[in-house]
């Protein structure tokens, strides 16, 4: 399983990156604008510091729009994917920008059917959002599990990143239906490697260490 960082910010990159899990980035135009920096400057900056795929979304909502600026976002470097949101000329510009050799990432899915589109039309990655789906009183899981089953049905080889992340359970759970990446918050991240028996179990070997007779 690949894990993602979900963020725009430089140093979350770096401290995850220090410990040797993050595989690649995901950033939208919310966690850009959290940065206050310019957008090509910064997802240059985030390029250099993983060599996993860097998602970057366009703003377009036409195809030609999208198209335009999944060109332009796509200079930037190499290891740039391209984000679009789930619409029908999204689909459109897929096909185009797969054609041209162009890492497409379909983000904002919230249905089964939409995912089996985004990989109709050769979509590297989908994204479902299902932090956003648990927040309606929906199982956001459940969605993944279809994708899964759809997915596997036909050989597709759209992979999922489970998106919209908000807790340690949701990685579990995505790693448990085999989801091919997990896109964290750096704060999951952190909750990921904690747990209070841990913090307990080292306190007491320190303290029984010390009764050893030196
Ligand atoms: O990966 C998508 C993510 O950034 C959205 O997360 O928590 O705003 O639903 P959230």
């Amino acid at each position: 399983m690949k894990f993602f960082i979900d963020t725009a910010n430089v140093k979350e990159i770096k401290e995850a990156s220090e410990f040797g899990i993050v595989d690649g980035v995901t950033t939208n135009p919310s966690l850009i604008a959290r940065e206050n920096k310019k957008s090509d400057a910064l997802l240059k900056e985030i390029t250099s510091l993983v060599r996993g795929p860097v998602s970057a979304e366009v703003i377009g909502l036409d195809a030609e729009s999208m198209v335009k600026e999944a060109r332009s976002l796509a200079k930037i470097s190499d290891n740039i994917v391209i984000k679009l949101p789930l619409v029908k000329d999204a689909l459109k510009a897929v096909s185009i920008l797969s054609a041209e050799g162009i890492k497409t990432n379909v983000t904002l899915c919230f249905s089964a059917a939409q995912a089996l589109l985004a990989a109709k039309v050769g979509a590297d990655y989908v994204s479902p959002f299902i932090g956003r789906i648990d927040d309606t009183g929906s199982c956001g899981m459940d969605l993944i599990a279809d994708i899964k089953k759809i997915y596997s049905n036909y050989g597709f080889k759209t992979r999922i990143i489970v998106a919209s992340v908000r807790n340690p359970l949701h990685v579990v759970d995505a790693a448990k239906l085999g989801a091919d990446i997990a896109t964290i918050p750096f704060s999951v991240i952190e909750q990921l490697v904690r747990h209070p028996l841990t913090d307990i179990g080292i306190k007491k070997f320190l303290e029984d260490h010390k009764k050893i007779p030196k």
